[in-house]
């Protein structure tokens, strides 16, 4: 990519666009990968997920397979799954609990330290020279967590997890601190391939309640949602530090459709205990959240089912970019541990009913992901010149909206939802990290 390039993606930024060219642009998507994924932090997984010594999970961080487990001082730890005598996958399981992991190649195996321990025939072929502890399973650089959500950095001198959170802390103490015990997460996550670009997922979920009420017609016309078209867009949408943002979709009175997000009354004084003042004054406010953490960490706590027989859920998803066209989607369903069996599993089977591999909301977006990436992909959306003004439009709210300064909560607080402010920050805060030290490297060349 030249500078010019570069500059043209800046300019149109500012002015609330977005060319169409790089959203399924190969170069593009190599720098995100170099500038973005391996320097930010990305979630693998939440600690209710290794529950004993020796349990372990495999995850992805972008093309990267990783071994996280839980060893015998029962720490979590992060590996590169690949084993470091040829390289070969270590650990094909998605989850499980073992004491060893030993390679099906020539028997190497290491322990849940990620330590050397066997070398078949170990003595007799390498004999003394070879120091097995210098041959461990690769660590990823940094792991570290924040209210259950563990998380991993290849970037060794990135800044802390909470750092980088910055303000989105202060909502994650809601969604997932408010109740004792925590959260946990249901069975395993789900997951699946989808024609989508990760931006565009990212965006439909931590941006964008103004497709709800079109997308998602079909949940309207079953009575699952509300008539009016103006429905997601009551509340506040909140621009956060680094790239985030979270929606606080009210009802259309400013408050939450049942009071706490319709969580059962004998939850409350828990919640009135653990959270602060404004945190409950948002958390009565609120019917749904949905945000994300920059780059690809997305989550919805909603209600579903029917008016009177509605359960709340909380999902989080990650949206593994596979090549600039293609997403793996991993999506984990969480709930309070403090809750009763029988909410947990109508929670569930709501969750399943709607934003599982197969729920009718998810269908309606999957469908929209692709016909952008279909419609992106030819001479005229990817003419980088922008001849054909090939800019797509980002422009909701973007003169005409002054922030609220009496929100609760941190963050620049946007009136309503249907605005596009989430969204340019996330481009502004993207094209910063693909443009770091691109100018030494262009003067350097
Ligand atoms: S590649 Fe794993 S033991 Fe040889
Ligand atoms: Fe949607």
């Amino acid at each position: 990519m030249k500078m010019e390039d570069f500059l043209q993606i800046k300019e149109k930024v500012a002015e609330g666009y977005l060319p169409q060219w790089v959203i399924t642009d190969q170069e593009v998507y190599s720098l995100e990968q170099e500038k973005i994924f391996a320097k930010t932090w990305l979630f693998l997984g939440h600690e209710s997920e290794l529950k004993e010594s020796g349990s372990f999970v495999t995850r992805m961080m972008a093309d990267d397979p990783i071994l996280l487990m839980k060893n015998k001082q029962g720490e979590i730890k992060a590996f590169l799954n690949s084993c470091t005598h040829r390289g070969t996958k270590l650990c094909t399981e998605d989850f499980g609990n073992k004491k060893t992991h030993t390679c099906p190649y020539h028997g190497w195996s290491y322990n849940t330290n990620g330590e050397l321990i066997g070398i078949v025939a170990g003595n007799k072929i390498y004999g003394e020279s070879m120091d097995k502890s210098e041959w461990g399973l690769r660590t990823v650089p940094r792991v570290e967590s924040y209210q259950g959500m563990i998380f991993g950095n290849l970037d060794q001198n990135a800044i802390s997890l909470e750092e980088y959170l910055g303000e989105m802390k202060w909502y994650f103490d809601i969604m997932l601190g408010r109740s004792d015990g925590g959260m946990e997460v249901t069975g395993v996550p789900q997951r699946w391939i989808a024609k989508a670009n990760w931006k565009m997922t990212s965006e439909n979920f931590n941006a964008d309640p103004y497709h709800v009420q079109t997308t998602h017609r079909s949940a309207v016309e079953m009575k699952l949602t509300p008539t009016d078209p103006l429905y997601a867009s009551y509340g506040h949408q909140v621009v956060l530090s680094n790239g985030h943002g979270i929606n606080v979709i009210t009802s259309a009175t400013g408050r939450g459709a049942n009071q706490y997000q319709g969580m059962p009354e004998d939850m409350w004084p828990m919640f009135e205990k653990n959270l602060s003042k404004d945190q409950l004054e948002v958390f009565s406010r609120v019917t749904n959240f949905v945000g994300g953490v920059f780059p690809n960490l997305s989550f919805l706590s909603s209600q579903s089912g029917t008016e009177g027989n509605k359960y709340n859920h909380l999902q989080f998803r990650v949206w593994r970019p596979l090549g600039p066209d293609k997403v793996e989607i991993w999506v984990w369903h969480m709930i309070d541990k403090a809750l009763p069996k029988e909410y947990k599993e109508k929670s569930y089977r709501g969750f399943l009913a709607t934003f599982g591999a197969a729920g009718t909301l998810e269908q309606d977006d999957t469908e929209n992901w692709a016909r952008i990436v279909e419609a992106s992909q030819g001479r005229m959306a990817r003419d980088r010149k922008l001849n054909y003004n090939n800019v797509v439009n980002y422009l909701m709210g973007f003169d005409n909206m002054e922030p609220d300064s009496e929100f609760p909560g941190p963050g620049i607080a946007y009136p309503t939802c249907y605005t596009d402010h989430v969204a340019r920050s996330m481009h502004k805060y993207w094209l910063e990290l693909i443009m770091k030290n691109l100018e030494v490297k262009a003067n350097g060349s």
